[in-house]
């Protein structure tokens, strides 16, 4: 079975709009959220940016830096002069300190499971007393009954917009590269920040926001 390939996906923000539901509203929610916690003088970062289509959104602090990471090849091909776009693996890379805010838009989700803890910790490390780190990802239910009912709604909406043989490839080669955690589970492993939340909820799909 081949594994699912971000590289292959055409026009990504229409694929991605069209796969998580609500994605629109999230995305508008996220733009003001960021540029409302943003502190002058300091670093934004988006971990996992895919096109940069976020960073790129929002109303920049002139005297701010943003930095976009991913390690596909999504990331804009135009040299962007108020937007660092790096092409790495951010299991692999340090961020710079000085931050206020980082996001990670369902990204964590696709990291080895052993790897998680160590880009939270970095991401962590690298925000100021007070920075908020941003974390949606898909999830699973604490209730395996109320997740079974959640998926069948889901493939409801998912037929809409693909094919049933579209939808199966895709979660077939999402088995063994998505790696999905309870919210509970994902508190917990955001439990070094001083509180946690969630701020917004779509079937399986969440959004935490930790505050350092
Ligand atoms: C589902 S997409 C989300 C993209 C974007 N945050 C959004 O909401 O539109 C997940 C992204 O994480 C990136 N990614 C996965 N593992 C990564 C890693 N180890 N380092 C950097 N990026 C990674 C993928 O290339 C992909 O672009």
């Amino acid at each position: 079975m081949n594994n699912f390939n971000f590289n292959k996906i055409k026009d990504f923000d229409r694929h991605i709009n069209l796969s998580i539901p609500n994605y629109d509203f999230l995305s508008n929610h996220l733009k003001f959220l960021i540029e409302a916690l943003t502190e002058s003088e300091t670093n934004i970062l988006d971990l996992g940016c895919s096109t940069g289509s976020l960073l790129l959104s929002l109303d920049r602090n002139k005297s701010c830096n943003y930095f976009g990471y991913d390690i596909s090849n999504l990331l804009p091909l135009e040299l962007e002069t108020e937007v660092n776009f790096e092409k790495s693996d951010i299991t692999k890379i340090d961020f710079p300190t000085n931050t206020s805010v980082i996001s990670s838009i369902f990204t964590l989700q696709f990291l080895p499971r052993h790897k998680r803890k160590e880009v939270i910790k970095k991401a962590y490390d690298s925000l100021n007393d007070g920075g908020y780190f941003i974390v949606c990802e898909k999830t699973h239910s604490n209730d395996p009954c109320l997740e079974s009912i959640t998926n069948s709604i889901y493939y409801k909406y998912k037929r809409e917009h693909f094919t049933d043989e579209e939808i199966l490839q895709k979660q077939q080669e999402l088995t063994s590269v998505m790696k999905l955690k309870t919210p509970k589970e994902i508190e917990k492993e955001l439990s070094m920040f001083s509180f946690v939340e969630i701020f917004w909820k779509s079937y399986g799909f969440c959004g935490f926001i930790a505050r350092k």
